[in-house]
């Protein structure tokens, strides 16, 4: 009974977050590099982005003859209603085939230095020609797509307006940076998180508070930090202790197959983590479902101490507060084919 009585009398002086506390815990995240998305976004490199770019962009993402079966577009995988991914371990596609790892989020990739977990394309135009052309994602050919939107009136017209000034607006090009512009616009922004370092004290419950505290005094902001708390840097993926084979399959050597140097043998991007409770399963292996193992995971990985369910149950509570408002994405209406379009491949 005793002890039970100085329970409560800590519990009940403990003292409730004050203003004060909350302005300090605010200046903590800047200082520890954790930004809320910005009011303008940056037009990317070489690509300024204009209404009719975006619409472009949008079609072409929603367009599923861009692949070779006509079935798979990006949305399949980076479903826009469902957190900008698919929720599967690993993604599924064409001839039903499954590839080495999760799909990411499209949401706010725009603010990654570089896409995809092993960061081999620098932007996302670059990207956006990747998965067109993956065997086991849209499985097509650079020619084969534009000789698609070629024999679409209704997409040329859209192109000569997305690209004024281009002798020849259909090319392949255009179509990622039709693709990145519309990508632009897929930013969530005033998450819970967003509005407390924009001042809201309240934005946060206390158990997010204490589990942004957390994330900063435990060393998460190391590696995840910037606007998505995360897509910034790489790091080996077990500094401090190699996770199971389940979690790390010892086939997938990540951005050593990108530079090819020997020290980045299992090294990923510190994966963005805005709207992370949205898309489950975890890691590029999708091993891992709940976020609070995936919280574990990354004491033992990368931290090399362990973060017990208390500490894991606050994190992963701050981690829900990176959800933010998907903006409204109304379905377009797609081009007409014609006969000249090519029929799809099996
Ligand atoms: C069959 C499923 C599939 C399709 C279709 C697909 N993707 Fe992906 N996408 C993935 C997977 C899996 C990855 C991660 C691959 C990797 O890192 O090696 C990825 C990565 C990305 C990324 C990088 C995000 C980040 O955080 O690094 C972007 C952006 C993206 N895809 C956009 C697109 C666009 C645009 C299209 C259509 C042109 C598309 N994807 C089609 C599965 C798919
Ligand atoms: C040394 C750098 C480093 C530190 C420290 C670190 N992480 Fe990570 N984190 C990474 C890397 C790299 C990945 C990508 C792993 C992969 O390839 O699947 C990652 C992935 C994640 C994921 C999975 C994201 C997804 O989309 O699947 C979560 C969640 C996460 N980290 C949370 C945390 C938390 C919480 C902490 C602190 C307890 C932390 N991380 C500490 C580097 C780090």
């Amino acid at each position: 009974m005793k002890m039970l009585a100085v329970a409560l009398t800590l519990s009940l002086s403990a003292p409730t977050l004050v203003a004060a506390d909350d302005q300090a815990l605010r200046a903590k995240a800047q200082t520890a590099r954790l930004q809320p998305i910005p009011e303008v976004i940056e037009d990317p490199v070489d690509n300024p982005v204009t209404p009719e770019k975006v619409a472009l962009g949008k079609m072409l993402f929603f367009d599923p003859r861009l692949s070779a079966s006509g079935l798979i577009s990006c949305n399949t995988c980076h479903n826009l209603g469902m957190g900008g991914d698919d929720n599967l371990p690993t993604s599924v596609g064409h001839g039903w085939q499954r590839g080495p790892r999760n799909a990411p989020t499209v949401f706010n990739a725009i603010f990654n230095v570089a896409q995809f977990w092993d960061g081999r394309a620098a932007d996302l135009k670059a990207q956006a020609k990747g998965p067109i052309q993956a065997a086991v994602e849209m499985a097509n050919e650079p020619a084969q797509v534009v000789a698609t939107l070629q024999s679409m009136p209704e997409y040329v017209e859209h192109f000569a307006a997305a690209f004024p000034d281009a002798p020849e607006p259909v090319t392949f090009d255009n179509t990622a940076k039709a693709i990145e512009a519309f990508e632009t616009t897929l930013v969530t922004p005033n998450a819970p998180f967003d509005r407390f370092m924009r001042g809201e004290d309240d934005a946060l419950s206390a158990t997010q508070k204490e589990g942004l505290a957390l994330f900063i005094n435990r060393g998460c902001t190391a590696c995840h930090g910037g606007v998505n708390l995360g897509g910034q840097g790489y790091f080996p993926f077990g500094l401090l202790k190699r996770p199971g084979a389940d979690i790390l399959p010892p086939t997938d050597k990540g951005r050593f197959e990108v530079t090819r140097s020997a020290t980045d043998e299992y090294v990923f991007r510190a994966a963005p983590l805005r709207n992370i409770a949205l898309t489950a399963p975890y890691f590029h292996s999708g091993a891992i479902w709940d976020l609070k193992q995936a919280v574990a995971v990354m004491g033992t990985a990368q931290l090399g101490s362990e973060i017990g369910e208390g500490e894991a149950t606050k994190i992963a509570a701050f981690l829900e507060a990176l959800t933010g408002e998907v903006p409204t994405i109304t379905y377009p209406i797609l081009p007409a084919e014609t006969e000249t379009t090519p029929k799809p491949q099996p």
